[in-house]
């Protein structure tokens, strides 16, 4: 496995993503992590990241030393590998030019970190590879026992190694999908220098997790929320794999999910996989809650601790149970615990929808902690779980609770249910489903006029929002085809009572978020 010390970048997942992809498990851990934490991770590499500190500013982070002496190889990336040069006696300053986006970096001297990885050759012949740099300093004079193995016009230095060490550091970023061969890189230092092997696939992800639940849990009862999410449901596919009908599921219908939404849940895992689960119908419970309130945080407030409510009250019949599951992924382990620096991380407190209370006395078991989202994916194919499911878009939890605007009604609620069905099914026909990261409708509680036969109808509107993005920090509205939108919007007002327009959100975020509320 491979150790990643972190400088406080931006990228700093990426680089674990790609050494995943690579096959190879990793952790991320702040670069000024225990010493002895470091040696006793057994890291067959270490990975240093990028980070927004200036090496020749005063008491800004190093390496430890240990880092150093435990012999094993050794890639820094921008900051990184500043500070390698910086440790072991090179000088870095502030570079005139600062390079920022894409760049040509020429190869030399045969390193085994880019040998026969090559984008263009030069008239020279010499290979040229594509690469995204984002820096403002630079290495300016080598360490001992260094060599230059790579350069741009603007950085002579743009990569350094150590043959004899294995020390590599790298300017640009070979993490981020700009720099092409990245990923053949990273997995070229995974592999061949480091001699990881590829050993993180799917099948070897679950036998690991489930020998670490036996080991966990034991003999023990296990509860689960399940919410219909991706990551709920492949904890309990894992659980049920792993300590089959020891595992209970509670499914809360807060009468905020989509169409069909808790059948389709009943289905595939009371039906398809057998799991015990517990349904909840507390539609009305949750609109009774909701009733005349109109502010948004007070809305996923209620329906937060509505949810708590009813899964204690559930829970609290049953006997026996000592362990509660839940679905949190790498990603909410590594910005909550701001890792490293913290500089780089956004919390998003206002999603942790459904966290429970302490006083219930229950120990955590997390079984994906560990993983990305695509691992989570992939994993449950793996898992036997169908494809739509594991492949759908995100949905809040406050479920339609935050996209019918302002107040929430059971009629509004099944206007919107049905417009959105309406909208995703023709997505899906449309073979664009899987183009965007989300769409979804959205109700709007003003009345507009449309005419319905001989008369005027004043009823309310259907907003559409589908957006392209990664990561759902930053957002492009999609341009999906006119013939789609037009057939969705007939559709709806053909189709949906008292619906009497439809309009598409064209705004990109920022400024907008992706949900209207
Ligand atoms: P925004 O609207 O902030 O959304 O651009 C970014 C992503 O977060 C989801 N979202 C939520 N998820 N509880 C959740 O579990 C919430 O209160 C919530 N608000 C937004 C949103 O659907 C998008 O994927």
């Amino acid at each position: 496995r491979i150790l990643i010390l972190d400088f406080g970048s931006q990228y700093t997942q990426l680089i674990a993503r790609r050494v995943r992809e690579a096959g190879v498990y990793c952790e991320i851990h702040p670069y000024d992590a225990d010493p002895h934490f470091i040696q006793q991770f057994g890291a067959k590499g270490i990975i240093l990241s990028g980070g927004p500190q200036s090496v020749h500013a005063i008491a800004t982070p190093r390496a430890h030393s240990i880092v150093f002496e435990l012999n094993v190889p050794i890639l820094g990336i921008c900051y990184g590998m500043q500070t390698i040069a910086a440790q072991f006696g090179g000088r870095v300053i502030s570079a005139t030019h600062r390079e920022y986006g894409y760049a040509q970096v020429q190869l030399f001297g045969h390193s085994p970190l880019f040998r026969a990885i090559e984008d263009h050759t030069n008239s020279a012949g010499d290979a040229l590879l594509d690469v995204w740099m984002s820096h403002g300093d630079r290495v300016d004079s080598l360490p001992p026992g260094f060599q230059v193995i790579a350069a741009t016009a603007h950085a002579p230095l743009a990569a350094i190694a150590d043959l004899n060490r294995h020390i590599y550091g790298v300017q640009f970023h070979p993490e981020v999908t700009h720099t092409r061969q990245g990923q053949r890189i990273i997995a070229r230092f995974c592999h061949d220098i480091c001699g990881c092997g590829d050993l993180w696939t799917p099948a070897n992800i679950i036998d690991d997790a489930i020998d670490r639940i036996h080991a966990r849990v034991g003999n023990d009862q296990v509860l689960l929320g399940l919410s219909g999410g991706v990551d709920s449901a492949v904890v309990a596919a894992l659980l049920t794999r792993a300590i089959g009908d020891r595992l209970t599921c509670i499914f809360v219908d807060n009468g905020l999910l989509r169409l069909g939404e808790g059948d389709q849940v009943m289905a595939t895992f009371a039906q398809h996989l057998g799991v015990r689960v517990i349904r909840v119908n507390a539609e009305a419970r949750f609109l009774d809650q909701l009733a005349g309130i109109d502010d948004p945080e007070q809305k996923r407030k209620l329906i937060g601790a509505t949810f708590i409510d009813v899964f204690e009250e559930q829970a609290a019949q049953l006997t026996d149970i000592h362990w509660l599951a839940q679905g949190t992924i790498y990603p909410d382990v590594i910005e909550s615990a701001g890792a490293g620096t913290g500089k780089a991380k956004v919390i998003k407190s206002h999603h942790n929808v459904g966290g429970l209370p302490e006083h219930m006395q229950l120990k955590l078991v997390e079984p994906l902690r560990e993983l990305f989202k695509d691992e989570v994916r992939r994993i449950g194919i793996e898992l036997g779980l169908p494809t739509d499911l594991v492949y759908r878009h995100p949905f809040p939890g406050p479920g339609l609770g935050v996209r019918i605007l302002g107040k929430v009604t059971k009629t509004a609620a099944d206007t919107l249910r049905l417009a959105d069905q309406i909208f995703i099914e023709e997505l899906r026909r449309a073979d664009l489903y899987d183009q965007v990261a989300q769409a979804f409708a959205v109700f709007l509680p003003v009345n507009s006029v449309g005419v319905v036969g001989d008369n005027r109808q004043y009823a309310p509107v259907i907003a559409l929002r589908a957006v392209e993005t990664l990561d759902f920090m930053t957002a492009r509205w999609a341009h999906l085809p006119y013939e789609l939108l037009d057939r969705v919007c007939r559709r709806i007002v053909n189709e949906v009572p008292n619906v009497s327009r439809v309009v598409y959100d064209i705004t990109g975020k920022p400024p907008g978020t992706i949900e209207w509320e």
